[in-house]
């Protein structure tokens, strides 16, 4: 088992995607260590656990709590062998209707929340010289879509951070794997935030017929622990990738014809 014994920080950790990784590190007898903003979600999680686990109330938008959460972690285990950047919310409006505040809420979250993270953790890996990234992006960070601007945007940004640190960690033996799913049945669609900031609260057709959160961890696991930088997992919206890639006008007709369905 790959992951046997490591100590494993996963944000996100109350639901679907983050849940699914903290089963699936579990299995391999990994240490888990888990945060998000809902207590009783995390309890109900680590309930499910049977190795040594531990919760971590946190909002990752809150540096200061970010701060207390990783020094408190490195007080009680001295190491983070896996960080696991999972947390992030979705958005469902048009651009040129969605207030600015929700384009910086995103952004907040899915990039700089994870950047700062990301650097809190990096020294500790750089003086151990070993380590696992694992950054939750998506494929919306492969392209634009209708009523994903500022979630596409904070995606497309987290590829360009973390592909320069897959180039720049590789003398200190730490890997950086980009997982890019398509549809996932998990909330995030519900979640999502409406162009006043409100959220969704519509489980859309993409999560409900999508992969399940289990198997795309099952798949995150395998591809981390063989050292891969990138995952594309998912069904027709993988397909739109490289369709954007080798016929970029076709993916317009395609895309522009879907209407944010
Ligand atoms: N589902 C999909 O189709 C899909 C596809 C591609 C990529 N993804 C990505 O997968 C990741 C997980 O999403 P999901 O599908 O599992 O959706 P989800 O069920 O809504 O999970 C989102 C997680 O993020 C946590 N979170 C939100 N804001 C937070 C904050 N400020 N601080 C700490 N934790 C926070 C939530 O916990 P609390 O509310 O308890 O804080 C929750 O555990 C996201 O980055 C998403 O962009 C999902």
């Amino acid at each position: 088992m790959f992951f046997n014994n490591q100590i494993v920080l996963i944000t996100g950790a109350s639901s679907g995607i983050g849940e699914a990784l903290s089963y699936a590190f579990s299995k391999q007898n990994a240490t888990l260590l888990l945060c998000a903003r809902n207590e009783q979600e995390l309890l109900r999680v680590k309930s499910n656990i049977t190795t040594r686990c531990e919760i971590f109330v946190c909002d990752i938008t809150n540096y200061l709590s970010v701060d207390v959460m990783i020094s408190s972690i490195l007080l009680k285990y001295q190491k983070i062998d896996v960080l696991v950047n999972n947390a992030g919310m979705s958005q469902r409006a048009l651009a040129f209707e969605t207030e600015f505040r929700v384009d910086e809420k995103i952004m907040n979250l899915n990039y700089l929340a994870t950047v700062y993270l990301t650097k809190k953790v990096l020294p500790v890996m750089i003086s151990q010289k070993k380590g696992n990234i694992i950054v939750i992006s998506s494929i919306s960070g492969k392209f634009g879509f209708w009523q994903r601007s500022a979630y596409a945007a904070s995606k497309h940004a987290l590829q360009g951070f973390f592909e320069t640190l897959q180039i720049e960690l590789r003398e200190y033996n730490i890997n950086t794997l980009l997982v890019c799913p398509g549809g996932v049945k998990t909330n995030i669609s519900k979640n999502a935030l409406g162009k006043d900031g409100t959220p969704h609260g519509t489980m859309e057709a993409l999560q409900l017929k999508g992969m399940s959160p289990e198997s795309l961890a099952m798949k995150v696991l395998h591809a981390s622990a063989r050292g891969k930088k990138q995952l594309l997992a998912g069904q027709a919206e993988v397909f739109l990738y490289y369709i954007k890639k080798w016929f970029p006008w076709l993916f317009f007709k395609i895309v522009e014809n879907v209407k944010g369905r």
